[in-house]
């Protein structure tokens, strides 16, 4: 029986670090294990202009710890107001390596995301003309659709109109939740790739509100039924290069989450690569676990793969805090309900 793993040290193709006291908290949480990561823009305000996501880089390479390396990729916020040259110039310099595009009021501070899509197609074709990735927070926002299938809807209605017109665009559909976003991903020909997070190959809907509503569990898009979790489980381990791992590691305070509106969000910067083993094992597939942390998301991006690696070791089940103390409060550990045998050594 395998008990131990090397492997390329892992990438994490969806960050949220945030800005401030939570982001000295988080960061090493993920540069621990990490190597690089893509950097979600929606702090408040959104980094939307090229010079807000240099200083944020600035912040970020700040709050790092001696001793550790760690390499934010940094993203744009796509807005209507959007400037195609000023993305163009951001890319040139290498500063950033994909625009985020959020559906207005898909989720945590959106609200300067994208409405009218027309608006935005002379930021997609420069995109498309320069090789620039878009990452899509797939889900539609209208009321009249019901929260679980948002994300099967936004396919139909904008990212297959979007991709039929821009065919050249590059596209990350990120956390990806259902069959219908699979089947979609691998029907495509060349240019979309999809992310997949920890959590949502560990919970169904089930977690969230069987016994008690759970509001560590809840996240965007809403984890769905059992059989969607099995194929996204399938699609990550299947060795298959469209799919690679995005963490959507998004802290918010317990006061945030413990609460009658309670933020979006599971945090699992600390304790994603053991999750992961744990699941790749469950499904005899370790052995195409490093394509999904380390190989498959540098491909996509046109990036070298990392030359360090780490070692996992399994044994006795390995501990991790329940929650990170921040200045601004604690922050709770994605639990996943089962031990996890597999540490990073
Ligand atoms: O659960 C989520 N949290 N989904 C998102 O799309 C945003 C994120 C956040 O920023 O908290
Ligand atoms: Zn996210």
């Amino acid at each position: 029986m395998t008990d131990t793993l090397t492997i390329r040290r892992p990438d994490d193709w969806h960050l949220h670090l945030r800005d401030g006291a939570m982001l000295h908290a988080v960061l090493p949480e993920s540069a621990r294990h990490f190597a690089r990561a893509i950097i979600m823009p929606n702090l408040v305000p959104p980094v939307v202009r090229g010079e807000q996501a240099a200083a944020y880089r600035d912040r970020i390479l700040a709050a790092l710890p001696d001793g550790m390396s760690f390499e934010p990729l940094m993203t744009l916020y796509l807005t209507e107001d959007t400037d195609p040259d000023d993305v163009a110039a951001a890319h040139q310099s290498g500063l950033i390596k994909a625009v985020k595009l959020y559906p207005a009021g898909a989720t945590t501070n959106s609200a300067s995301g994208v409405r009218d899509f027309d608006k935005v197609r002379p930021v997609l074709e420069r995109m498309a003309e320069i090789g620039l990735p878009l990452c899509v927070h797939g889900e539609v926002t209208d009321a009249e659709i019901d929260i679980f299938d948002r994300e099967a809807v936004f396919i139909d209605r904008v990212l297959d109109p979007v991709r039929m017109s821009t065919p050249e665009l590059r596209v990350v559909m990120e956390h990806v939740t259902t069959s219908h976003a699979v089947e979609y991903v691998v029907s495509s020909e060349v240019g979309l790739g999809a992310t997949i997070t920890t959590h949502h190959l560990i919970i169904n809907r089930n977690h969230i509100l069987a016994g008690g509503i759970k509001p560590h569990y809840y996240c965007l898009p809403v984890a769905k039924r059992e059989e969607h979790r099995q194929a996204l489980l399938v699609a990550a381990t299947s060795g298959d290069e469209r799919f690679f791992l995005g963490t959507d590691s998004a802290p918010h305070t317990d006061a945030n989450k413990e609460m009658a509106c309670g933020c979006a969000g599971c945090f699992t910067a600390s304790n994603t690569m053991s999750l992961l083993a744990e699941m790749f094992e469950s499904k005899r597939a370790l052995d195409k676990l490093e394509g999904f942390t380390s190989i498959h998301g540098p491909s996509f991006y046109g990036l070298p793969v990392n030359e360090e690696t780490i070692t996992l070791t399994k044994g006795s089940p390995v501990e991790y805090p329940a929650k990170i103390e921040t200045d601004d409060g604690p922050v709770t550990v994605f639990e996943p309900g089962f031990p996890l045998h597999w540490r990073v050594s």
